[in-house]
Formats: structure tokens, C-alpha cells, sequence
């Protein structure tokens, strides 16, 4: 989560037993990472955690990936995550330092192209999905059912889910876990201001807004003033990024959102998923709450099963 994915959440969500992935774009520079993933290794004491590689489009942003990569190594990170672009500059040299590659794309063909590149695991994500989810026009749920098919190395699926009842689904459906963001915008250890923490908690389920499509560059936002002016922008015709002046420019959003608390200034990645967080409350505690929800929601799914088996004998549903 750019500006937001530092030590203090990631931490927070290993020790509690999930995954957590350093945002290395969040940097200044490479000694600042540095310094980040040291912290990191310090808050959760030899568990694992990752780095996020955010690639760009357009070449010229991605000079300092390499660097990331070697810096991550040699501070003994062996998980990357990989999204923006094709990850095929990134799995010789992750695997050679002996890492691993979970490659985060928004359609079933990216995703196959990814696991033929050789990437170690997949994140498929649907249109549902705070930040970019692309062009892609596919629900989490589905884009999952239709990747399952034709992917055969571990794969999560992600984009909407805030609430356990929904990982119980994604495992029911196949997948090995899910990605998650918009719900952990909540978390304490997040360090952006709680004027918009309580705006998400606020919100429902349409907290969230799609931006930039005219522009194919699909952005699924926080539904604020700066959203609705960038859409009135779109709609009058704005059809290059430098049309929207700093409006759209996340150093905007760390300032005036995440630092000031101004939260109608700037443009904030959120999905539906959002909705689900009704407290500002430690990460711990939120993947307890989504871990008991799930096994809740996955117990009343066994029962219903042996239940369906015992009446429908001839169905075969349980073997
Ligand atoms: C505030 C915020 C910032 C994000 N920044 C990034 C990013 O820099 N790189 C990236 O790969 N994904 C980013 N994402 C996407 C998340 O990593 C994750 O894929 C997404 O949140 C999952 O969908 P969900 O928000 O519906 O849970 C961001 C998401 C949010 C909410």
C-alpha cells in the first residue's frame, strides 16, 4: 500500500499470523528501505514478511527495482510481490538471490502469462479491488473460478473482501488464501490521520468510487470530493494524467489526506471492502475477527454439506 505499507502495519499483520508485504515505491531512497526492512526484521523477530515491487508503465520509473530487489536480499526478504506490469525482468533475479515471486495482476490471461514467465504463486484480483484493478471488468469471485482452471502453482484471490464469511468463500471456491487492503486502512498501526480512519469506519458498502477509466487506467477510490472532481473532469472531456494538475498525485494524497487529515483533498486507493471496518482497531484484531468469522462461516458450510450428502444420498456430494 503506497505510503502506507511500512513496517509498523506489515509487522503488525506477520505477528498476528498473516502476511505483509513492505512497499518498496513508499521510499525515498534505497538506505530508507533499508532502514524500513531492519525495523521490520526487529518488530517480528525472524517471522517472514515481503516487499511489494509496484512496477510502472512507463519504463523510466522503474530504474531503482533492481536495487530494490538486491537490498531486500541481502536484508534476508525472501517473498516479493510484483504488480503494475509483467514480472518477467524480476524472476531470474528473485529466484537466483533464493526468493520467492507472488505475481499480483487483475485478469486470468496476465495471471497465466505470469505462471508460464515462472513465477512462484499468483494474486488475482478483481474489478472490486482498491487502487488499480485495470480494465478488467470481472468480480474477484469470478475472474477466481475461471483462473482455477488454468493455474496450477498457488494462487490467492482478493479485491472486496473485508469480512471472514468471504475467505471461507475464496478457500470453498479453491484458492489457497486471499489478499486483502482496503479493510486494514483502519488498523492503528496504519499511519495516516484518524479523521479519515473514521471516515472509512463511517462508511458502507458504496464507500468506494471508480476514477481514470476514460484514460485506461482504472483507479478504485475512496468516494470523496477529490473523486467527484476528477470524475467532472473526465466527463468534460480530461483524457491525459496531466490534466488533473496535482489532483491525482499520491504525494497529495500523503500530505493533505494521510498527514493533514483533510480527508476530501486528495484521492485515497479504497475499495468496497472498506465498508466492512466498524473500528480503529489494532491489525491483531482484525485478523482475529476475520479468522473467526471465517471458521464460523466454514462450519456452517461443512454441516450444510453433510447435511445435502445425508438427504441426497445419490448426489455423491461428499465422498
Ligand atoms: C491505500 C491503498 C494503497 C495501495 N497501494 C498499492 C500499491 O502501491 N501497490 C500495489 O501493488 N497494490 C496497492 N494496493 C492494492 C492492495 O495491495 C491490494 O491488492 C488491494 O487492496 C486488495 O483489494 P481490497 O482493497 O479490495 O482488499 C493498495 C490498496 C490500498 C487500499
Amino acid at each position: 500500500m503506497h505510503h502506507l505499507g511500512e513496517s509498523g502495519i506489515v509487522a503488525a499483520v506477520v505477528n498476528a499470523g498473516a502476511m505483509g508485504f513492505i512497499t518498496a515505491r513508499s521510499f525515498s531512497s534505497t538506505d530508507a528501505l533499508r532502514g524500513d526492512l531492519r525495523r521490520c526484521r526487529a518488530l517480528t523477530g525472524g517471522r517472514p514478511f515481503g516487499v511489494n515491487l509496484t512496477l510502472s508503465r512507463r519504463a523510466e520509473q522503474n530504474r531503482e527495482v533492481a536495487d530494490w530487489i538486491r537490498t531486500a536480499l541481502e536484508e534476508g526478504v525472501r517473498h516479493f510481490e510484483s504488480a503494475g506490469a509483467s514480472p518477467e525482468q524480476l524472476v531470474e533475479p528473485i529466484q537466483r538471490g533464493g526468493g520467492l515471486l507472488i505475481h499480483k495482476c487483475p485478469s486470468v490471461r496476465h495471471a497465466v502469462s505470469a505462471q508460464r514467465l515462472g513465477v512462484d504463486a499468483l494474486a488475482l484480483v478483481g474489478l472490486e479491488e482498491g487502487g488499480h484493478p485495470g480494465a478488467n471488468q470481472l468480480s474477484a469471485f469470478v475472474n477466481g473460478a475461471y483462473a482455477l482452471e488454468e493455474i496450477h502453482i498457488p494462487l490467492v484471490i482478493g479485491g472486496g473482501i473485508g469480512n471472514g464469511r468471504q475467505i471461507a468463500a475464496a478457500l470453498a471456491l479453491g484458492a489457497d488464501g486471499v489478499v486483502m487492503g482496503s479493510r486494514f486502512m483502519v488498523a492503528t498501526e496504519i499511519v495516516a490521520h484518524d479523521a479519515l480512519k473514521q471516515r472509512i469506519v463511517a462508511a458502507g458498502a458504496h464507500c468506494s468510487t471508480a476514477i481514470l477509466a476514460s484514460l485506461g487506467d482504472t483507479w478504485r477510490v475512496m468516494d470523496n470530493e477529490a473523486a467527484r472532481e476528477v470524475q467532472r473532469l473526465e466527463a468534460a472531456g480530461a483524457r491525459r494524467h496531466s490534466e488533473f494538475g496535482d489532483l491525482i498525485l499520491s504525494s497529495r494524497t500523503r500530505q493533505r489526506v494521510y498527514r493533514d487529515g483533510e480527508v476530501e483533498a486528495g484521492i485515497v486507493s479504497l475499495g468496497p471492502a472498506g465498508g466492512f471496518a466498524d473500528a480503529i482497531v489494532p491489525a491483531a484484531q482484525i485478523v482475529g475477527q476475520l479468522i473467526g468469522e471465517a471458521a464460523q462461516a466454514a462450519h456452517a458450510f461443512a454441516r450444510r454439506v453433510v447435511d445435502a450428502d445425508a438427504s441426497c444420498p445419490a448426489t455423491g456430494a461428499v465422498s
